[in-house]
């Protein structure tokens, strides 16, 4: 009649009741949901999925294959600085789709290492810091994922970039912090006849090459030449096929050593180089494909990537630079 109270007092009822199997259960689950929130620290941010995989069979329940809101919020913090006041693209937009490519081609695929493995800081990532140290914030503040924001922001600034195509972003990527070797990152002194084979071992085609390479549309090299900085066609503020034209009439401001060779040397690049010169929507189909598949580069659940391209922008209008806030109106 005494000792009982007192366990009354020292155990508490809900603590009796953890001892029941289906709790114990529960509660081992609920423990490895939590360390798998610290080593994955991002893997709960697709909403109910994480449990989802702990709990057995992954059926399409649902639920599944919504977009946790977060990335409406992350897309409005990527507009701030990838939109810039003249309706084009910003410098930061241009380094994050080279950041998508630099994060999947090397090592394991997409996996955030870009940032989280820091390579980020090797020579041959040698441009990409501003992003990286652009987007580091947003991953914390919104609590997303690095993999996953890498290439939700290249899809961003893109789809930013007037004539950009809306490119599917998915989500769902597992990060990690293991540094790919830069070493297998092509340069652009490389020629066709080295690159074509760099990236038929990574299982992308000569085609796929060149569809990819056109990214160059938006870029302005600063560090192969850093006396003469300058554009890999005359309008790095838009994703337009004048790249190609460009870069095969040799009338570029500036066009890298790879990128000639490509559009000369070898027929298997030359040839689909001198289509997307042709047609802008060609050319927009075949980038639109190899990135989603450069996107899903070593990523081990495909199937279970959820899609965010609802909160990709609309398309860049002038207006669009009106209706934004006026305090995200910041010229990067
Ligand atoms: C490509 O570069 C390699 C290595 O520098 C060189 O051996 C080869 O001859 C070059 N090929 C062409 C077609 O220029």
């Amino acid at each position: 009649m005494f000792v009982r109270p007192l366990l009354a007092l020292a155990v508490p009822a809900v603590a009796v009741q953890a001892f029941s199997v289906s709790d114990v259960t529960s509660f081992a689950r609920d423990v490895t949901s939590s360390i798998g929130g610290v080593v994955k620290r991002h893997d709960g941010h697709h909403g109910g999925h994480h449990e989802d995989h702990n709990e057995g069979p992954v059926t399409p329940a649902r639920g599944l294959g919504e977009c946790p809101s977060v990335w409406k919020d992350v897309s409005d913090d990527l507009t701030a600085i990838f939109l810039g006041d003249n309706g084009e693209c910003t410098a930061l937009a241009r380094g994050a789709i080279r950041a998508a490519f630099h994060d999947c081609f090397p090592g394991a695929g997409c996996d955030g290492s870009l940032i989280l493995g820091n390579e980020f800081t090797n020579f041959q990532n040698r441009g990409i810091p501003p992003i990286a140290e652009a987007l580091k914030p947003i991953a914390e503040d919104r609590e997303v994922g690095y993999a996953d924001l890498i290439q939700f922001a290249a899809a961003h600034a893109v789809a930013t970039c007037p004539m950009g195509p809306r490119i599917p972003a998915k989500v769902g990527r597992t990060d990690s912090d293991v540094a790919a070797p830069g070493t297998e990152l092509p340069t652009p002194f490389q020629n066709a006849s080295e690159l074509i084979p760099m990236f038929e071992a990574k299982g992308f085609s000569a085609g796929e090459l060149a569809a990819l390479i056109g990214a160059h549309t938006a870029s302005v090299q600063t560090t192969v030449d850093p006396e003469n900085v300058a554009s890999q066609d005359t309008t790095p503020g838009k994703f337009d096929n004048l790249y190609y034209k460009q870069t095969i009439e040799g009338n570029a401001p500036f066009t890298f050593q790879s990128d000639r060779s490509l559009a000369h040397d070898d027929q298997r690049t030359a040839g689909p180089m001198q289509g997307f010169a042709n047609s802008q929507g060609g050319w927009n189909a075949a980038f639109t494909a190899a990135m989603v598949k450069m996107s899903l580069r070593g990523v081990e659940n495909p199937g279970e990537l959820v899609d965010c391209s609802e909160y990709l922008p609309r398309g860049t209008a002038p207006r669009n630079v009106r209706a934004a806030p006026i305090n995200d109106r910041v010229r990067i």
